[in-house]
Parts: structure tokens; sequence; C-alpha cells
């Protein structure tokens, strides 16, 4: 045990010394303590930047309560070692079935947090079934992911929501930074450590064009793949295609595919039919929130066996013989079998979420709905970050302000002014 912790406080050591935003914002919140008296749960990935994020809210006077998103993405070790700081409770295990996983969610409601801060919209589903006297009253919370933020929206369309909720992941911060060069590097990182085969010269498929996606074809193509790429929005596909990828149907793509990547948010992106006609040797992983996209049902169907072929990786073999391997049961291959995002992608999520959570704390108490984050705290991140680049950036000037018309109170410009 005191092996397994001390491996934990070397990795969350080792983010905390790259997470320069965080490292500023603990300063300033440990002086003002803007979440003092307040009762934060979390669930999200747990791994070492999140253990900084959670000690980052304790320090600003949050009681925490802490537990994962994914049964395959919580690292025991870190989780050890984040349970050893006072004022923050830790309920999560690595490789838990799904009822100990709901069962650790419930653990982190139960003593009726203020503040939420969700990563795929577990916790807020669980909170939605609880009846409203036992959930204690909600101020709102944060969403990290497209999909949690797709079942906000949808739960808000409904006029279900009880509570408040932030968007983060569409804050510009996140998603372009976050889901395009984050999922783009870990998702690699994840394949190629758990695989150890060769990337250069193969065909690789990612389904999905959109933030995860594009992030994932681009450092394919660096590692010297050939990439198609699959969608169902027409625009995205142009948008690849003029991006320099080929676009395809699953159904041919597949054949052809050394590698499949899914990240849509959506379910059966990949089932028996396509399984049917995909080349031997096809490694399948899923970069996507849910381990939804590549239907596991209908391999196990169309497999004749089924072994372990290596850590983290399952063996399929058809009845011609031809070989398909998954990888982390289908679940976020950068995650599961991978340390996540780079500690500097993170640090800028990170940063927005403790900012938006006490935004949240401080603020007047808004009406049950999806909302986006101010575009203050965007802007406010982004100059950190550049800061931290050590670079700054021109300002408009007045009369600038005016032609472009954005200054409320003027006219907008004449031709004479812009001569
Ligand atoms: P997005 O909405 O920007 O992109 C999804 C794309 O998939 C869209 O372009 C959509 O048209 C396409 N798509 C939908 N159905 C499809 C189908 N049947 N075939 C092909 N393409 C299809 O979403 P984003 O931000 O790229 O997120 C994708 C997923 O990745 C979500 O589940 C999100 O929560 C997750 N995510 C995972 C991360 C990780 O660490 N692995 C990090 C951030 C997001």
């Amino acid at each position: 045990m005191e092996d397994l912790k001390s491996r934990g406080r070397s990795k969350i050591d080792w983010a905390s010394r790259h997470m320069p935003l965080l490292e500023r914002l603990r300063d300033e919140l440990k002086s003002e303590q803007p979440l003092a008296g307040h009762r934060v749960a979390m669930s999200i990935h747990l791994e070492a930047k999140t253990a900084c994020l959670a000690i980052l809210l304790r320090d600003a006077g949050a009681e925490v309560w802490v537990t994962g998103s994914n049964p395959l993405s919580t690292q025991d070790d870190v989780a050890a070692a984040l349970a050893e700081h006072e004022g923050v409770v830790v309920h999560a295990r690595h490789g838990v079935s799904e009822t100990e996983y709901t069962e650790h969610l419930r653990q982190v409601l139960a003593p009726k947090p203020d503040l939420i801060l969700d990563d795929g919209g577990d916790l807020v589903q669980l909170l939605h079934e609880m009846n409203e006297s036992d959930m204690g009253e909600v101020l709102g919370g944060c969403e990290e992911t497209t999909t949690g933020v797709a079942r906000l929206a949808q739960r808000a369309r409904q006029g279900a929501l009880r509570f408040p909720m932030f968007a983060v992941n569409d804050a510009r911060m996140k998603h372009l930074f976050d889901n395009r060069y984050g999922t783009g590097q870990s998702t690699w990182d994840g394949i190629m450590r758990s695989t150890n085969l060769l990337v250069a010269g193969k065909q690789v498929v990612v389904a999905g064009y959109g933030w995860c996606g594009r992030g994932i074809a681009l450092r394919a193509r660096g590692l010297g793949a050939r990439v198609t790429v699959t969608e169902i929005d027409p625009v995205k596909a142009v948008e690849a295609w003029m991006d320099g990828f080929l676009v395809a149907p699953m159904r041919e793509a597949i054949r052809e595919a050394d590698f499949l990547v899914t990240a849509t948010g959506v379910n059966d992106i990949v089932t028996r039919e396509d399984l049917r006609v995909a080349k031997d040797g096809l490694v399948m992983s899923n970069a996507g929130h849910f381990n939804v996209e590549i239907n596991l049902n209908h391999l196990a169907e169309v497999a004749t066996q089924q072994r372990d072929a290596r850590h983290g990786i399952v063996e399929y073999t058809l009845a011609d013989g031809r070989r398909l391997y998954v990888l982390a049961e289908g679940r976020l291959v950068n995650l599961a079998l991978g340390d996540g995002h780079p500690v500097e992608i993170m640090d800028i999520s990170f940063a927005l979420q403790a900012l938006t959570l006490c935004h949240v704390a401080g603020g007047a108490s808004l009406p049950a709905d999806l909302y986006p984050v101010p575009r203050e705290i965007d802007d406010r991140v982004a100059r950190m970050k550049l800061e931290d680049l050590g670079t700054s950036i021109d300002q408009l000037t007045e009369a600038q302000r005016r032609y472009a018309g954005l200054a409320d109170d003027a006219e907008p410009a004449g031709k004479e002014e812009c001569e």
C-alpha cells in the first residue's frame, strides 16, 4: 500500500509541476477562499491531473468528494495518494463492475453536495433519479465533455434539468485544445504503448471528424499513416477531404484498415456487417466517451473464439481465420491504456473548471438550465496561457473598435475613416 501511495504521490507531484495555470490560481483561491463552506462532488477520470484539480478546489475552501467517470480510467495509485489529503474523500477503484461504479457515484452524492463537477453526465443522471428531498440544495455545476453536454442539452430542452449546469466542454479554451490536441496525442499514445505496433505506412480509419476526430486524424498523418475519415455530416466530410484525408463510408473504409479509432459520441459505429468485411489484423479502439461505438455484442456474435492477446487487448477470431483486436474493451483508449491528455492540456481545461465552479458558487442563483462558460472566464484562461507561453497579443484601438462596429455608442464607420 505504501508503494502504491508513493507512486501516486510522484505522479501527482509531476503533474502539479507542469500545471502553471492551476499553480497561479492556487495562490489566489487559497487567499480568497471562494469555495469556503461548499461541498463539491466530482465524477471525472481519476488520474494525476484530476487529483491536482481536486486539491485546488480543497485549497479554495471546499470539502471535496471524488469518484471516477469510467470503470477503467481510475488509477489506483493516484486514488490512494489523493485520499491522503485532508478535505478530499475518494471513492474509486480501477476495474470496478457497473454496480460498484454506480455505488461510488452514490457515495459522492451522499453528503448532499451543493456543487457538481461531472464528466459524461453520470453524476447528474443519478441526481435526477433521486427524490429531490434526498438530493440537497444543488447550486449548480460544470460538465467536462461533449457527451455530457449533449445529455444536459437534451434534459434542458425537455425542461427537466433540476439545477443550472455550465458547458465547460463548449468553452473555446476547452474543445479547441483538449478535444483536438489532447485527444489527438493521447489516443495514439494509448494505442502505441498498448500494441507496440508501427503506425507509419499503415491505413488508419477515424470515425467522426469533430474536435476529437480532427486531432486523431492529424496525429495519425503525422505518424506517417494514410488516413480515411468516416462521417455523417456532409460539411465535416468536405472539411476532412480538404484537409487532405480520404472520406468513405465505414463499410468500405474498414476493408483496408489496419487501425480504426471511433470518436463520435454515438453508438454502433462498427457493427456486425462492418466486422464481416474487416481486414485481418485490424486493431480497433474508441476515444468517444462511452463504450458503445464498437458493438462488442456483434463482435462476439461473428467471432468463433476470443482470448486476451496482451494487456488491454482482446483478440477475436472469425470463422474464416481472420483476427480482429479490440483495445480497452472499447472504452476510452487514451485513459484506459494511457495517462489521458498531456498535463499542459488539462492545466487549461481544469483552470476553466475551477474558475467556472467559483463562478457558480459566488454568482446569483440562476434558473435551472444549461449555460455557456462566461466569455470573461474563457478569455482570462487564454490570457493566463499566453503569459505562461511568454507572449502577448495586440489590443484593438478605439478607432478600430468603431470601425469594426464593436463600439455600442458609435455610428458605423464611414468609408473615409477606413482610408
Ligand atoms: P463532436 O460533436 O465535435 O464530433 C463528433 C463527430 O462525429 C461529428 O462530426 C459527427 O458528425 C460525427 N458522427 C456522428 N455520428 C457519426 C457516425 N455514425 N459516423 C461517423 N461520424 C459520426 O464531438 P467531439 O468533441 O469530437 O467528441 C466526440 C466524443 O469524444 C464524445 O463522446 C466526447 O465526450 C468524447 N471525448 C473524449 C475525450 C477523450 O479523452 N477520449 C476528450 C474529449 C471528448
